[in-house]
């Protein structure tokens, strides 16, 4: 069979190819046919830098030979075995890598294949705990999230949703979830400093989960940052002020750590920025270097004890009926073994000095008028962007944001595109060199898109 040419992939991409999160009504198609680092290369013929890590995944960048080397490895000793009533060498040690790791009891591991079945997994394990545990509370079914959240998108993790526009067409079908707005590092100013606003959203927190007393199985949360929110980041106080009010409420807290985890915020979990130990946490993307669909979510053995079978309960079944065909994958242990090796060898050490120039460059970008807002933890950077009479609408193909993502894409960087902001997630082992690439190109899609509003020529 002849090798399709690049307008017949163009054809059947639009045509054949239903896109996640993307109006396909006007798709642009965007082949990749190799990557190499940060690097991808299109079938068009372009060299794009991966600005968004693939979605926040490739920690290592692309054909890190590390882990490509280990999925090898293990392709030709064992690819899949099932883990039911059974698992993979690798996994099992994956498992011990991951409770070693990670921070306080979490030491029980479940696997799955995407960040949503983790999600859905934590929301499962938490209202089944309430019904068996020591002193159970069954009526404890509905969870607390917060405004512009984002767990994913099967049914249990989209009602936890606070995009509305991701959870409204399917109301019917979702559990009760009671959503709280959270609080917006943006709003701290000197006369409002972050213990205030911090305090605001702990206090309505507080109030729910009086009103809800024994309704509410668990609390849940993207700790630090909301990626999917457009990088909305919570003031310094609030994560630990949340593990005490569910501690004072005696309500599970549920650590999101799929986007944020893993490196993401220049320490291993985001929750160690605050030194919170949560009882359930769900890890995906970077578990892997994104090499290969794997989740997690770890429990405590408080939780894992109310899913033991006694002898002296025989007629009181206990287990958690719950698993996925790929859950523990073994090519994708050997990827996250990789990953952790890359960890071990120092990798959070490594990444300071990139980490340290994408915030200088943001910083330098912040002195224009058009830039405010500027954020970063780790190796993740955002801005919003205040250019008066540009159209900020999300549906808007023309919005200015998905301009400046146009304009990025032509000069050799893919974002991903939001309306009204820029924000760039690079792998963690983007380089000095690349950051400043990266962020001449950012700069100067700030300066085309001023100039073509004094112009008159954006929308
Ligand atoms: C915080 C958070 N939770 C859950 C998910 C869902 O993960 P997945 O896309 O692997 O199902 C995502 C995906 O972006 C996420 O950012």
């Amino acid at each position: 069979m002849t090798e399709p040419q690049i307008d017949q992939l163009h054809e059947w991409d639009r045509r054949h190819y239903w896109h996640s999160f993307s109006p396909m009504a006007d798709y642009e198609p965007l082949v990749i046919e190799r990557a190499e680092g940060v690097w991808l290369h299109t079938a068009e013929g372009q060299k794009l830098m991966d600005a968004a890590s693939s979605m926040w995944c490739m920690a290592l960048g692309h054909n890190h030979p590390r882990v490509t080397a280990a999925i090898h490895a293990q392709v030709d000793r064992l690819a899949h075995c099932t883990s039911l009533g059974m698992g993979a060498d690798v996994t099992v040690r994956l498992a011990k890598r991951l409770a070693d790791l990670a921070p306080g009891d979490l030491e029980k591991v479940f696997f799955s294949s995407d960040g949503s079945s983790a999600v859905e997994i934590a929301m499962k394990l938490a209202v089944q705990y309430w019904r068996q545990c020591d002193d159970p509370k069954p009526a404890r079914t509905k969870f607390l999230s917060f405004g512009h959240a984002y767990h994913g998108d099967t049914l249990g993790a989209t009602a936890l949703s606070g995009i509305g526009r991701y959870y409204e067409p399917f109301e019917p079908l979702l559990c009760e979830v009671v959503r709280v707005a959270p609080p917006d590092a943006r709003s701290v100013t000197d006369t409002n400093p972050a213990e205030a606003v911090a305090g605001e959203a702990l206090a309505r927190v507080d109030r729910v989960l009086g009103d809800f007393a024994d309704e509410i199985a668990a609390v849940i949360i993207e700790p630090r940052v909301q990626m999917a929110a457009g990088v909305l980041m919570h003031p310094e106080g609030f994560l630990r002020g949340l593990r005490a009010l569910c501690d004072k409420h005696g309500v599970l807290l549920i650590a999101d750590e799929i986007a944020v985890g893993l490196g993401r915020c220049g320490k291993k979990f985001a929750c160690d920025h605050e030194g919170v130990r949560p009882d359930l946490m769900c890890l995906g993307k970077h578990l892997t270097a994104g090499y290969a669909p794997m989740a997690a979510t770890l429990a405590t053995p408080a939780i894992w004890d109310a899913f033991l079978n006694s002898p002296d309960r025989p007629q009181e079944d206990r287990t958690f009926y719950h698993g996925h065909t790929f859950s523990g994958s073994p090519l994708a242990s050997a990827a996250a073994m990789a990953f952790f090796d890359e960890v071990d060898d120092g990798l959070l050490e490594k990444i300071k000095p990139a980490v340290d120039r994408l915030g200088e460059r943001l910083g330098r970008l912040a002195e224009r008028d058009a830039v405010v807002h500027p954020r970063q933890l780790g190796m993740v950077a955002a801005f919003d962007l205040e250019l008066p009479g540009a159209d900020s609408s999300f549906a808007d193909p023309n919005s200015i944001g998905r301009q400046m993502a146009r304009h990025c894409r032509e000069r050799g960087v893919w974002l991903r595109p939001r309306p009204d902001m820029i924000y760039v997630a690079p792998p963690l082992t983007t380089s000095v060199e690349e950051i400043d690439f990266l962020m001449d190109v950012v700069e100067e899609s700030v300066e085309v898109a001023q100039e073509a509003l004094a112009g008159g020529s954006l929308s």
